[in-house]
């Protein structure tokens, strides 16, 4: 019988739905044309469903979603919503509860791509960032005191467990060990890459300010690396050193693996890099568990039901979902896909002008996958 998939696909706000409609279009040409079989289960999770329950989400989502094979999330955030309600109460609830411990996070430059970086193109904008998911200033921890007083302190607690960076940096080796990229712009050959010698992991922390969190990251990275990835390069940034090498020299990285905080704001520069939040996708994963992928962009309220916002992003999620579950060549074919029409056929990545509409876009998509030309 058919391999056969259960997907939860949770919408969400704005334009969410209408991107997530694309990309489960994606998944379903890609499963008819490789030969397996997906179920899609829809969740209204997000502000609409607040702002008429008063529920952010029932305390069985978790448990729900654990019977599913993945998720495809749309966007989180409403404009009548307190910000905050529903990003901690939704997605950040989710990676804590499904241990959705890694969000990896593709910066890729796809040919026919305007990137704000001058004299760069995809040979030069292609890394990944591995952001741990689950600890650092997002546990959740902290306090005020005399509140509302001109004396006033708040204090946001940082947190860091050797468990949460070990697995973290574990998973990060494993996947510079496994991606066996060709740079030949650093004169490595494919025969290099055969016997996987070209691998290279930064760290990137902030040693110098943060001198608990990134010891305890810097001492395991190169504990791990040294015992057990003696093959992989080890590299480590600043933080802010690291913003400035994404605008410089975006080709001098192939895997990336950072705290929490540090990858979220890495990350949206990343996504400038490869041409906007058009694009950018990633993925909340759990290796042992269920994972969750998603556009990284937010839920552009503004151009909700119009027909105008680029799927790219929920799309290329879509892939992600389909290789983290095995299915490389489907994942594959719909990079392709992608590939093929930033580069022969849209206009630019920006909602509204692309040339073509949010369902043209998804159309031409499963087209290509299902092996029929655009
Ligand atoms: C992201 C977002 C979230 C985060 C917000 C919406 C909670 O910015 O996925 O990068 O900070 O992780
Ligand atoms: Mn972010």
């Amino acid at each position: 019988m058919a391999q056969s998939y259960d997907i939860a696909v949770i919408g969400g706000d704005g334009t969410g739905p209408e991107v997530a409609a694309e990309s489960v279009k994606a998944l379903k040409a890609a499963a008819d044309a490789f030969g397996f079989t997906v179920n899609f289960a829809e969740f209204d999770f997000g502000g609409d469903r607040y702002l008429k329950t008063g529920e952010v989400l029932p305390d069985s989502a978790a448990d729900e979603m654990r019977k599913f094979d993945a998720i495809l999330l749309g966007a989180i955030g409403h404009p009548d919503v307190k910000p905050g309600v529903l990003e901690k109460g939704i997605l950040l609830r989710l990676r804590f509860e499904l241990d959705q411990y890694i969000n990896l996070r593709p910066v890729k430059l796809y040919p026919g791509v305007e990137t704000p970086v001058k004299g760069k193109g995809p040979q030069e904008i292609d890394f990944v960032v591995v952001r741990e998911n689950t600890e650092d200033l997002y546990c959740g921890v902290g306090s005020f005191s005399q509140k509302g007083t001109a004396d006033e302190v708040a204090v946001p607690t940082s947190m860091y467990t050797r468990l949460g960076v070990e697995r973290a940096l574990r998973y990060a080796f494993e996947y510079a060990k496994n991606r066996r990229q060709p740079r030949p712009w650093k004169g490595l050959n494919q025969a290099e890459v055969d016997a996987g010698t070209t691998g290279q992991l930064t760290l990137v922390g902030k040693t110098n300010v943060l001198t608990y969190v990134y010891d305890l990251w810097e001492r395991a990275f190169n504990e791990i690396g040294e015992a057990d990835y003696p093959e992989i390069k080890r590299d480590y940034n600043h933080v802010d050193a690291c913003c400035m090498w994404f605008v410089k020299n975006p080709e001098w990285y192939d895997v990336l693996v950072t705290g929490n905080m540090f990858g979220d704001i890495i990350t949206d520069l990343g996504a400038m890099i490869q041409g906007g939040m058009g694009i950018a996708a990633g993925g909340n994963i759990n290796p042992e568990g269920v994972s969750m992928f998603e556009p990284i962009g937010g839920s552009a309220p503004k151009y909700t039901g119009q027909n105008v916002i680029n799927p790219l992003a929920a799309v290329c999620a879509g892939a992600m979902l389909l290789d983290t579950l095995g299915e490389r060549e489907a994942a594959a074919a719909i990079e392709t896909a992608v590939s093929d029409i930033t580069e022969n056929k849209l206009d630019s990545l920006a909602a509204g002008r692309m040339g073509y509409s949010t369902t043209e876009v998804g159309d031409m998509v499963a087209d290509l996958v299902g092996g029929k030309k655009a």
